[in-house]
C-alpha cells in the first residue's frame, strides 16, 4: 500500500517529545491491523488553529490535543460532545466531512483505569482531589457520574476549588477546601493528584490528614520514576500509589476507537510500554 493512503493522525502539543502516544497508537494499529501514521507535532499556542487546519486539509483524520491546547482546541470544532463540553476541553479531534468533530476521553480513560485495570469500586467511595485546573473540570463528571459518596476537592487556590464544586453540584455531593483545610477524620479512599505541580518539578503542600492507611492514591502525572505525589504518598503509608500510565493507555484507546471504530485491547499495551507504576 502506498504513503498517500494510509490514514494520518498525530498529537499536537507544545512541547510534545516526550508524548508516549505515537508509540501507543503504532501499537494499537498493529494490534487491531490498522493502516495508520500518527505524528508528533510540536505547536506554539500561537500556530494552535492554523496547524489543525493545516493537518486537516491536507488529509489529516484525527488529532489528539495535549498540554497546554486542550481549551484552546475546544473552541474550534464544529461539534462538541457533551463531555467535552464539561471538561471544556478536548483531547481527540476527528475530521470528516470538512468537519472537526471534539470529544474528550480522557475522563473515561482514569474511570476505565480505576474500575477495570486496578479494579477500583468508585460508587460510594470517599474521593479527595487535589488541584482544581483542567485536569480536575475533565475527570470530574465521569467521577461524579460513577456515584461516589462524596468528592472533596482540595486546591491552592480555594476559588477555583469552589467554582468547580458550585458548577458540578448538581452532579453529586461534591465539596471544596484548600489544602490545609482537608479534614484528617475523612479516610479518603480515593486521593487523586490533578495539579500541574509534578510536571513542573514542584511538590505542593499536599494535606498529610487526606491519606490513611486504607488510601488509594493515584496521580495523573506520570513519568519514568515515581513522581513526587505518587513517592509521597508512598512515604506517608498510603495502601497503594500508582501513576496515571492505565489512564494514558486508556485515553488512547477511546480516541482510537473513535477514530477507526475499534477497540484495542489496552493491557499488552500497558505492559508493553514496560511501566506498571505501583
Ligand atoms: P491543568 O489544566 O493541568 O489542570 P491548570 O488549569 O493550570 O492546569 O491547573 C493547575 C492546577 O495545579 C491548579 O489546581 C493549581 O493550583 P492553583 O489553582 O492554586 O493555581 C495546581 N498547582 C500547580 N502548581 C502548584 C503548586 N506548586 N502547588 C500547589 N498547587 C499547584
Amino acid at each position: 500500500m502506498d504513503s498517500d493512503s494510509v490514514d494520518r493522525y498525530g498529537v499536537i502539543g507544545y512541547p510534545v517529545s516526550h508524548s508516549r502516544s505515537p508509540v501507543i497508537h503504532r501499537l494499537f494499529a498493529l494490534q487491531t491491523r490498522q493502516n495508520l501514521q500518527y505524528e508528533l507535532l510540536q505547536v506554539e499556542p500561537e500556530r494552535l488553529i492554523a496547524a489543525i487546519r493545516e493537518f486537516a486539509a491536507t488529509g489529516g483524520k484525527g488529532l489528539n490535543i495535549t498540554v497546554p491546547h486542550k481549551s484552546a482546541a475546544a473552541a474550534l470544532v464544529d461539534q462538541l460532545s457533551e463531555r467535552a463540553t464539561a471538561a471544556g476541553a478536548v483531547n481527540t479531534l476527528v475530521f470528516q466531512d470538512g468537519e472537526i468533530f471534539g470529544d474528550n476521553t480522557d475522563g473515561s480513560g482514569l474511570m476505565r483505569d480505576l474500575t477495570r485495570n486496578l479494579q477500583l469500586t468508585v460508587s460510594d467511595a470517599t474521593i479527595l482531589i487535589l488541584g482544581a485546573g483542567g485536569a480536575t473540570r475533565g475527570i470530574l463528571g465521569p467521577l461524579l457520574a460513577a456515584g461516589p459518596r462524596s468528592v472533596t476537592i482540595a486546591n491552592r487556590t480555594l476559588s477555583k476549588a469552589r467554582e468547580l464544586a458550585d458548577r458540578f453540584s448538581a452532579s453529586g455531593n461534591v465539596s471544596a477546601c484548600r489544602f490545609r483545610e482537608v479534614p484528617a477524620s475523612a479516610e479518603y479512599e480515593l486521593v487523586i493528584n490533578a495539579t500541574s505541580a509534578g510536571l513542573k518539578g514542584e511538590a505542593p503542600p499536599y494535606p498529610a490528614a487526606a491519606i490513611a492507611p486504607d488510601s488509594f492514591c493515584y496521580d495523573l502525572s506520570y513519568g519514568l520514576t515515581p513522581t513526587p505525589f505518587s513517592k509521597w504518598a508512598a512515604s506517608i503509608g498510603a495502601r497503594r500509589s500508582v501513576m496515571g500510565w492505565g489512564m494514558l493507555v486508556e485515553q488512547a484507546a477511546e480516541s482510537f476507537h473513535l477514530w477507526r471504530g475499534i477497540r484495542p485491547d489496552t493491557a499488552p499495551v500497558l505492559r508493553q510500554i514496560a511501566i506498571s507504576a505501583s
